[in-house]
């Protein structure tokens, strides 16, 4: 079995970008410069931003963080959001998920402007994504693509079935890896929570991306020996042996379903940090693009 280290691999792809940064600044260009927007007091969403603007600081980017009150009106956000664009010094942007329940948030989504969405969750770039045309691909399933990149995992003509719709990672994540590109040309199957005969299904799969949200969702009894696993879940689990009173759970029951496995990312420590890599590199295409 091996462990798909997106720590380590989100490590050696910031000093990558660490190094394209100091050539850009050697060159006399800018440097690249990420916003994030988080709106209330949310622990888990503050700990993702606050390690987003951290990860900045370690790459050389310059980094602004907009934290707005939990009551603010979808009016004040917009607001915001029309700033950023029209700031020439932003590379790129994004707003925490998920937003209080008064705040639209396709409307949100919408109002950023696709040229600075390093998170790739408007419409015109999902779109393009959907077409296979360049764009800002969202940071989780383009760090799965690199972490299957990177340790060699073959999907070519390989069955892949995705857990979990959702529009950030399970709809990406399907239709890239079915498209004709280098981790790609996969057989996918969407499984979601109407599908009836998932065991079935997993039981057939060559690599399984689970993020349906569940924790240790995913058994040993449901996966065939040699799989690859990705597990996108990560969870917040009450355990009074822990200082912080929790432990952190993934979609899969990892402890299980490793000794079946040939590949399988840990849970933390997998697709988590991958995000945060994928989101600076973004941001640093955002830069390249408007240097070209
Ligand atoms: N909430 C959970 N994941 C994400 C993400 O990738 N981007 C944003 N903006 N919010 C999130």
């Amino acid at each position: 079995m091996t462990l798909l280290d997106g720590k380590k691999t989100a490590a050696d792809i910031k000093s990558e970008i660490a190094l394209e940064v100091i050539e850009l600044k050697n060159k006399g260009k800018k440097t690249p410069h990420l916003a994030a927007v988080i709106v209330g007091n949310d622990g888990a969403s503050l700990t993702y931003v606050n390690a987003k603007v951290k990860a900045c600081d370690r790459v050389g980017f310059e980094s602004t963080l907009i934290r707005l009150p939990e009551t603010v009106t979808e009016e004040d956000l917009l607001n915001e959001i029309n700033i950023l664009n029209i700031d020439t010094d932003i590379d790129g942007f994004i707003v925490q998920l998920p937003l209080p329940k008064h705040i639209d948030e396709q409307k949100i989504l919408m109002a950023v402007h696709p040229d600075k969405d390093v998170d790739g969750f408007h419409p015109t770039n999902v779109g393009k994504l959907t077409l296979n045309l360049p764009t800002f691909i969202s940071a989780t399933p383009f760090g799965i693509l690199e972490l299957l990149e990177r340790y060699n995992v073959e999907t070519v003509g390989k069955h892949v079935v995705v857990i979990g719709r959702s529009n950030i990672v399970g709809r990406p994540m399907s239709i890239l890896l079915s498209q004709k590109r280098t981790k790609g040309n996969a057989t996918v199957t969407l499984a979601h929570s109407r599908t009836q005969n998932l065991k079935e299904l997993t039981l057939q799969a060559d690599i399984i991306v689970a993020a349906i949200g569940i924790p240790e969702f995913l058994k040993a009894d449901m996966v065939k020996d040699g799989v690859t696993i990705v597990d996108v879940g990560i969870t917040r689990i009450a355990d009074s042996r822990k200082k912080n009173g929790y432990r952190l759970a993934g979609d899969v029951h990892f402890e299980s379903v490793a000794k079946k496995a040939a590949f399988i990312t840990p849970v933390p420590g997998g697709v988590g940090p991958m995000t945060i890599a994928m989101l600076l590199k973004n941001t640093l295409l955002s830069v390249k693009r408007k240097n070209s």
